[in-house]
């Protein structure tokens, strides 16, 4: 078997959001298949990165009062460690937001624009005028043109399934805001994907690239009609790379994410002095990108022609993948079965979602229903029971003992498994892990009658049968580390366990042939736990989010039930230095929703700028002139608009209802107030 090389990539997720149970679905995969080709001795990479640009980012940064870098370095170190724990392991996590993408997508932008596939045009956009910015499709709600229901996203009707363009929409507000939109002419750049319909026919229709039903899905619905020009670009503010030729627009987030995949294989190479070009502009590298098919056409369409200008491989495979249900039903936050990464690792073990997964997956892009009992008997009866079981009730028979040096009579057992494996190589090859496990699990279930008809517990109270225990032990304990190699791409960690037990790390497919004799047995380790369905439940109330609780109103104003911080000690409260202020000049920023800009005094000539999230209770000149208290001792944070030295202290519920601490008869700027 010649040895190839492969390029993997699992799409890149969104910075603006947690990991959860659903993205792990394509993680899981992915990850298996890239083990999977390891373990059969091939040189594979896996490449991810965070998807950083768009509205979406720089709106939460604005609502957060932080800079978009900021925000977007806590939420990478954040999914790195979910992906970790989960036992995802790549040879690159980048980020779309880096100067290699920076370049690529430049480079790729150039051979657009010389291959004359680049237009301009002039689009009407709906504009926020109180955030100051143009509104993505999903940024605005209003009344559906064609049947009326009220409150439906800017690109379709979720009641009538009717699609429009947001400016159709009647009586738009925006999400942001809440503002009446303004409609705004802007000139935006396009693709004209048309030009490259020949080729794209061709490619998605070979048979060799894509699953039957997405080839048949493209040309059904895109391929036998002029496709429509592509947008994109965006005009200022936007979160994202400028276009160099453009000044003042941005590339639209979804042009420079696909090109992450270079850009942070290009971060990778530098890493690890390895040629770009070995990886991305050789015939003989394979490339396999892993997605949901909710963003089909932008890895079947754009970025195939993309790739294909510029003169990069195009991707041998796009393995597609259908959507978590649990339980039969959509994810549901009310439901409790919007389960994030954090909190499945707070209450169960990761490789019982991994395993059952495998179990579940097949190479169509049919959804995938993680049912909670199914999840446990899957993992209890056949992970735990038939093929851990199989080490449990032996390896303490011969633990610090020497395996058998002659591999004993098993009726033809190890060699029915050394058989099967090429059955299940094919499987995990094809991403048809569902027979892969299935197949497993069968040779387990020859393997444990073995144990159950040799009796080793009874064996080891007659000296005169030590010969024999060793023997049956030595032949349980070869079955299941030959299964044991054969789910390493699924469960690493047991993988790895595994190979402590015998003091021989499992590293290759071709381990699953040879018998190991004479390994010395190292103390039982506790392999893995059955999963208890009181812990399953835990997980569900944690993630449950109930409709939030009625207020109440008494004497004290509303009772949120919020629990109280911990314990601070007078001597950490002492810390915190507050002073009056006086405010001698304020000024809107017009790009943020809540911040006004203050500059204030606290007296000897000593000036701090603070912004402060009291738009909506305060215009400007109301507070030229006045004394506040502010925390003078906070550290400086940086935000997009410059950077905050303090805080202003205020009460109230928020919104409208803020309310400066005034202090007024013999306060002055600059006096301590405890
Ligand atoms: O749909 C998503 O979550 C996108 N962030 C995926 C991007 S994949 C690739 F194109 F970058
Ligand atoms: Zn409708």
């Amino acid at each position: 078997m010649s040895q190839r090389r492969i390029l993997v990539t699992a799409a890149l997720p969104y910075a603006n959001g947690h990991i959860h149970i659903g993205h792990l679905l394509e993680y899981v995969q992915t990850d298996i298949w890239v083990r999977f080709q390891k373990l059969r001795g091939h040189r594979c990479i896996f490449i991810c990165a965070d998807d950083t640009h768009g509205t979406p980012i720089m709106m939460r940064a604005r609502q957060e009062g932080r800079s978009e870098l900021d925000l977007i370095a806590e939420m990478h170190a954040r999914h790195a460690q979910d992906f970790a724990d989960f036992q995802i392991e790549f040879d690159h996590y980048g980020s779309t937001n880096s100067p290699e993408n920076r370049v690529v997508c430049s480079e790729i932008w150039r051979a657009l624009r010389l291959a004359h596939l680049v237009v301009e045009a002039d689009i009407q956009q709906l504009f926020d005028p109180e955030a100051g910015v143009f509104l993505a499709d999903r940024f605005v709600k209003g009344t559906c043109p064609r049947c009326g229901a009220p409150d439906q996203y800017g690109d379709n009707c979720e009641k009538c399934g009717h699609t429009y363009r947001p400016t159709d929409l009647i009586e738009p507000r925006s999400t942001i805001s809440g503002a009446v939109p303004e409609i705004r002419r802007s000139r935006q750049l396009f693709i004209r994907l048309e030009k490259l319909r020949p080729f794209l026919t061709e490619w998605t229709q070979s048979g060799e690239h894509l699953q039957r039903e997405v080839a048949n899905y493209l040309l059904g619905n895109f391929l036998q009609d002029e496709l429509r020009d592509w947008d994109v670009s965006r005009p200022a503010p936007y979160f994202g790379f400028e276009i160099p030729d453009q000044p003042g627009n941005y590339w639209y987030v979804w042009f420079d994410a696909p090109i992450g995949y270079i850009g942070s294989t290009r971060q990778w190479c530098d890493l690890h002095s390895e040629r770009l070009d070995v990886w991305w502009r050789n015939p003989e590298t394979e490339i396999h990108h892993f997605i949901g098919k909710d963003i089909t056409y932008f890895h079947t369409l754009f970025w195939p022609a993309m790739l294909r200008t510029a003169g990069y491989q195009l991707p041998t495979r796009v393995h597609i993948h259908g959507f978590l249900t649990v339980d039969g039903r959509k994810m549901s936050k009310r439901d409790g079965t919007f389960v994030l990464a954090r909190t499945y690792l707070e209450h169960l073990d990761p490789s019982w979602f991994r395993y059952y997964l495998a179990s579940k997956l097949g190479p169509r892009l049919d959804d995938l229903d993680l049912s909670l009992d199914e999840f446990a008997t899957k993992v209890n009866a056949d992970l735990v029971g038939k093929i851990v079981n199989l080490a449990s009730r032996t390896a303490k028979f011969v633990e610090g003992a020497r395996l058998s040096d002659r591999y004993p009579e098993d009726g033809g057992l190890f060699a029915r498994g050394v058989e099967a494996g090429a059955e299940i190589a094919d499987a995990y090859e094809q991403g048809d892990y569902n027979r892969a496990m299935r197949t497993i699990v069968a040779l387990a279930d020859a393997a444990n009658p073995y144990v159950e008809e040799s009796r080793p517990w009874s064996l080891r109270n007659d000296p005169a049968q030590a010969d024999r225990l060793r023997d049956v032990c030595s032949v349980a304990l070869n079955l299941y580390r030959q299964l044991v190699v054969y789910l390493a791409p699924v469960l690493p960690r047991l993988a790895d366990a595994t190979g402590r037990l015998f003091g021989s790390p499992i590293v290759s497919w071709g381990d699953a042939s040879k018998p190991l004799l004479g390994a010395t047995v190292a103390p039982f380790e506790h392999l893995m736990k059955r999963v208890e369905r009181k812990d399953v439940d835990a997980m569900i109330e944690a993630s449950r989010e109930s409709a939030p609780d009625p207020v109440h109103q008494d004497d004290d104003g509303p009772l949120v039930a919020e629990p109280l911080a911990a314990t601070c000690a007078i001597d950490d409260f002492a810390k915190v230095d507050l002073r009056v202020a006086r405010v001698v000049a304020a000024e809107d920023v017009p790009q943020a929703k809540k911040l006004l800009k203050l500059t204030l005094s606290l007296g000897g000539g000593q000036r701090r700028t603070v912004f402060a999230g009291i738009k909506a209770a305060y215009t400007p000149d109301q507070l030229v002139g006045r004394l506040v208290v502010m925390v003078a001792n906070l550290a400086p944070r940086t935000m997009s608009f410059g950077v905050s030295e303090g805080m202003v202290v205020a009460t109230g519920p928020g919104g409208k209802d803020v309310f400066l601490l005034g202090v007024d008869a013999g306060g002055r700027p600059g006096q301590r107030v405890h």
